[in-house]
């Protein structure tokens, strides 16, 4: 068997001591199967893009490429994040395109493909993450790699109209068909990229998850919800109460209940909504003002994108506003906190609160969330409140329901997350729970290199059976093709995926 190589704009290197959700979860995945990660070093170059880093850690090696300062603005806080970024979470209003950023895009893409495309063996499995990186698998194969590409987005695939809505959204779109797998996090992120190839893709839905680009590949897709190892969690929670830093919080709380939310501050997350959603609950339950104090950690992120920048004061005047207008001289309703915390530290914090605060406008999945359920006390769990617009909310259905932008309803729910008796708390916990047990994050990389491993075998069965039956290309009608391309028979058959010769350099 091959190596498998993950490619992704962040890597976590073995001396960095945090990493986030998607970070994890790919580092776990090289652990097992071995391999190479290739990602963006985090460093800026002042001179020229492109200069690597090579380090071995056990059965993972890892390549990092610096890029230059140009390149950065340009790929990650240009294209990246100032158009893609809130495309993909349905906010045209952020959207800002040029052409020189997705220049930049394209070129710092190209790049990452030449530095990757002689590292390559054939029987490698490519894995390559997240909206940084659409146009990687078709510049592979333009530097004619062969082997088996996978894809895996991990924010929102938007309603089609909105996609179309970006110039040039054919060009960049099509290059997700040279790969043979692309995975989405939930069915509805499928069908809306479905609808997107049908409308405005100018290509075909051949059968769900099964697409043809306008070049006439074939190209296999399927949601494969991304989950946490879910029993690790629930152990690090429980060791992690003895930790300095979660007692400390204990002692400060004197006694009051806690409430959690923990999202990078972006304006995906609906932090804003969410403290008007508590300050809503402060000024509609007086009654139970008082019992419960509110923990909001919001690390810095992207600060080189104004939005962020503006969202930031937002949330600072709102925070300032709320403890000045209900705190009183021996409590604090919210604490609002900017810095990140050690992975197993939050544990902790999760396994104290009595509410949990996971409410994002959009969100792919939202591992947070996740994590949340894993980390309670079985016998005294908290209540999960939940956007219907994360990913999670699919699996997560013993949560409460909370839409972000109905500040009342978010407040109903914090007082009765507060009163919830604990036999309907513990039921509602125990669902999600054991779902998350049989969905981990090795049941979600699992199963996506399974299907990305068996779309090639769909390959080399269609090429034992080349030489008595028409290609792709010669086969007659679509309905010919769909049922074998043989009338004889006339029986169905699965379609061959067909995998067209890369142009050599
Ligand atoms: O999950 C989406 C994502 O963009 C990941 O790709 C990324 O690792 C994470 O959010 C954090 O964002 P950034 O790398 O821009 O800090």
């Amino acid at each position: 068997m091959g190596r498998l190589v993950v490619v992704s704009n962040r890597v976590a290197l073995p001396e960095e001591s945090r990493a986030g959700g998607l970070a994890i979860a790919l580092l776990d995945a090289l652990r097992e199967e071995g391999g190479m990660w290739f990602g963006w070093s985090g460093r800026i170059d002042p001179h020229a893009s492109g200069r690597l880093h090579e380090q071995q850690d056990g059965n993972i090696e890892f390549v990092t490429m610096d890029l230059s300062e140009q390149d950065h603005e340009d790929y990650y806080n240009g294209f990246a994040n100032r158009t893609l970024w809130p495309l993909l979470h349905f906010r045209m209003d952020l959207v800002d395109y040029s052409r020189d950023t997705y220049a930049g895009y394209q070129c710092v893409n190209a790049l990452f493909a030449g530095k990757l495309a002689p590292l390559l063996r054939e029987d490698d499995l490519v894995w390559i993450h997240d909206y940084h990186l659409i146009p990687l698998a078709k510049l592979l194969r333009e530097r004619g790699v062969k082997c088996r590409i996978g894809f895996f987005l991990h924010v929102p695939m938007p309603s089609s109209d909105l996609l179309a809505a970006l110039p040039s959204h054919q060009r960049l779109f099509e290059g997700l068909s040279s790969c043979d797998l692309v995975g989405f996090q939930t069915e509805r992120d499928l069908e809306r990229f479905q609808d997107y190839v049908r409308l405005f893709g100018r290509g075909r839905v051949i059968e769900r998850g099964l697409m043809e680009a306008p070049n006439g590949r074939r190209f296999r897709a399927g949601a494969f919800p991304i989950s946490i190892d879910t029993r690790r969690i629930a152990e690090l929670a429980a060791e992690a109460v003895n930790k300095p830093s979660v007692k400390r919080l204990v002692a400060s709380m004197s006694g009051r209940a806690l409430a959690i939310g923990v999202d990078r501050l972006d304006y995906s997350k609906g932090l804003p909504e969410r403290l008007r959603s508590f300050q809503n609950y402060l000024h509609r339950y007086p009654q139970q003002r008082g019992q419960l104090t509110f923990l909001q950690i919001a690390p810095v992120s992207r600060g080189g994108v104004a939005e962020y920048r503006h969202l930031r004061e937002e949330l600072e005047q709102l925070s300032g506003h709320i403890n000045g207008r209900y705190a009183e001289p021996d409590w604090t309703p919210l604490r609002y906190v900017n810095r990140n915390y050690p992975h197993s530290t939050l544990t902790g914090f999760y396994r104290l609160a009595k509410v949990g605060l996971v409410t994002p406008l959009r969100d792919g999945m939202n591992l947070v969330a996740k994590e949340f359920v894993a980390a309670q006390d079985a016998e005294d769990p908290g209540v999960l409140l939940l956007s219907p617009f994360a990913g999670a909310a699919r699996e997560l259905d013993g949560a409460l329901i909370v839409n972000p932008y109905d500040i009342d309803g978010a407040g109903d729910a914090i007082a009765q997350a507060m009163t919830m008796p604990l036999a309907e708390r513990r039921e509602r916990w125990d669902a999600m729970f054991r779902h998350l047990c049989a969905h981990d994050v090795t049941h979600w990389r699992r199963t996506y290199l399974q299907a990305l491993r068996d779309v090639h075998l769909d390959i080399d069965a269609h090429a034992e059976r080349a030489e008595d039956e028409p290609t792709e290309r010669e086969g007659g009608t679509w309905h010919e093709r769909r049922t074998g391309g043989d009338r004889r028979s006339g029986g169905e058959r699965r379609i061959p995926l067909v995998a067209p010769a890369p142009p050599r350099h």
